[in-house]
């Protein structure tokens, strides 16, 4: 059951920039890869911990459009276990309650994980529990500018005017399109850097830096972040009385 309080003031909408994975595998002497799948696993206890925590959304970055330069031994190995995750974890999401979306470009990912994403995301489209979101071949920038490409065609056949480009037009053309503005950001490793994750979405959202390494980040860790933001007073620009 969620706990009344958390579920009361703490965050509806929870975005990670899950940082660290190499790090945590270099400091125990193993390929970066095997620091990955210590990240995967976190994935899951992270997304069965929500439902207690009274997060409704919770939006994760797994790939960026920058991370491409990595080496091909680790973009493979990454895609891999995307591919494997899907396959492995429909199952328990479906029966879980979550709803998995993608968001991020997809015509560069390859067909046969391109279809797992398709059909997880069917697969799971009744459940409401919780709206797991993952960033895949995802930048802020791309997104706005492919958001900016598909409105510019709206307007180019007639069915919009220049005149109905306002922020709130804008935010139907973006891959978040079905998804509220994130409440708290959460970075770990130790970065504080956006690195160009859900740019547009997090004008007003709390950003909490923490130094664990993501295959470390526990549930526990993740409860207490949440208790912190609890704390804190938005005032989207605003003087409250
Ligand atoms: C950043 O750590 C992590 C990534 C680029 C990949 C995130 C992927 C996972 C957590 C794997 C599982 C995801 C899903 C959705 C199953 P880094 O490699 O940049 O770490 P470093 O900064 O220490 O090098």
């Amino acid at each position: 059951m969620p706990k009344d309080t958390d579920a009361h003031h703490g965050p509806q909408h929870v975005a990670i920039i899950m940082d660290g994975n190499g790090r945590w595998a270099t400091q125990r002497g193993r390929p970066r890869l095997f620091g990955h799948h210590a990240g995967a696993r976190r994935v899951r206890e992270i997304v069965r911990a929500c439902p207690d925590e009274g997060v409704k959304y919770l939006t994760i970055f797994a790939f960026s459009t920058e991370n491409w330069k990595r080496t091909q031994t680790e973009v493979a190995g990454l895609m891999a276990l995307f591919r494997r995750y899907i396959e492995r974890e429909a199952r328990a999401l479906l029966d879980e309650g979550v709803r998995v979306r993608f968001i991020g470009d997809r015509m560069k990912l390859d067909d046969k994980l391109v279809s797992l994403m398709d059909n997880l995301e069917l697969l799971t489209s009744e459940n409401n529990k919780v709206h797991l979101t993952i960033a895949l071949n995802y930048g802020g920038r791309d997104e706005v500018t492919r958001a900016a490409q598909r409105l510019a065609v709206e307007i180019e056949q007639g069915r919009l005017t220049h005149k109905d480009v306002d922020a709130e037009t804008l935010s139907k053309f973006l891959d978040t399109q079905f998804l509220p503005d994130p409440d708290l950001v959460i970075r770990t490793s130790g970065e504080a850097r956006i690195s160009n994750f859900l740019l547009w979405q997090s004008a007003y959202a709390e950003y909490e830096f923490v130094d664990t390494l993501w295959p470390d980040f526990s549930a526990a860790e993740f409860s207490k972040v949440l208790a912190g933001y609890g704390g804190r007073e938005r005032r989207f620009g605003a003087v409250l009385a």
